[in-house]
């Protein structure tokens, strides 16, 4: 007699974003102001932050990183300031396309880099959302994204490509280029396979004259949670902003 196996259910990429994206708001709390990022797996952490406001009575209003996560963010009837009524906001929930051992990260795969740091920086601790396909131990693997001003675009590009041992490709192609929420474009930067120095590259890249901004985030992630096929984990930078019960430290 043949004994079937009970069969693997195998979680998908989609399942892993929406465990992290969920299990991530564990970090929000009543009365908080939060930055909203953009993509595919914190787009699941503001579905959960609406039912918080909608099934739980919490009082949150968010920010949000990009055109797209405010569409979202209206149509799911989060209240919505802009970042100067807030001041300082509490917390900011992002995805990201690589990030290290050290919390370091690359972003911009969406292309709202620019919004997503400066709404980052301005938050008192940042937590990001990943699938474990987006772990690695140095920064590199993923073309650095470099937004732009369109009008100095080609100088940006060959000086870059002066420092960049890889192709630097302008995202969408000279025919039909990808234009950011700013009217920038996205130079895709080829820097790895390693990105030694993080910092260094980032403020290199920030001294050439039209860049808007990199897509390097040095020293600003306080925590990760990572979903994979064997559960979800949140990963606390040691000395970062958190504490290890998910509190600000003061
Ligand atoms: C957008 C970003 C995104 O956070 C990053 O690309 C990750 O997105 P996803 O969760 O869809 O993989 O930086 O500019």
């Amino acid at each position: 007699m043949h004994v079937l196996a009970p069969p693997v259910i195998m979680a998908s990429l989609e399942d892993l974003k929406e465990q992290a994206g969920i299990a991530a708001c564990s970090f929000v709390s009543d009365g908080m102001a939060i930055g909203l990022g953009t993509g595919s797996t914190v787009r699941y952490s503001i579905i959960e932050i609406a039912r918080m406001i909608r099934e739980e009575g919490m009082n949150i209003v968010g920010v949000p990183t990009s055109e797209i996560t405010r569409d979202l963010a209206t149509k799911l009837e989060i209240p919505l300031i802009e970042l100067d009524e807030a001041n300082t906001l509490d917390l900011t929930i992002d995805g990201a396309d690589e990030f290290d051992s050290r919390f370091d990260l690359i972003k911009g795969g969406g292309g709202a880099l620019t919004r997503e740091k400066i709404v980052a920086l301005a938050s008192r601790s940042m937590v990001v959302v990943a699938d474990h396909t987006k772990q690695v131990e140095t920064l590199g693997r993923f073309d650095l994204p470099v937004e732009v001003h369109a009008a100095s675009l080609l100088g940006v590009k060959d000086a870059i490509s002066s420092i960049c041992p890889g192709e630097v490709l302008l995202r969408g192609g000279e025919i039909a280029p990808f234009i950011t929420d700013n009217g920038g474009m996205i130079l895709d930067c080829s820097f790895g396979p390693i990105i030694a120095n993080p910092g260094h590259l980032e403020q290199e890249i920030r001294e050439i004259s039209g860049v808007v901004e990199v897509g390097l985030f040095v020293g600003i992630c306080d925590a990760v949670v990572v979903a994979s096929e064997v559960g979800v984990n949140t990963l606390i930078k040691p000395d970062g902003r958190l504490n290890s019960s998910g509190g600000v430290k003061d």
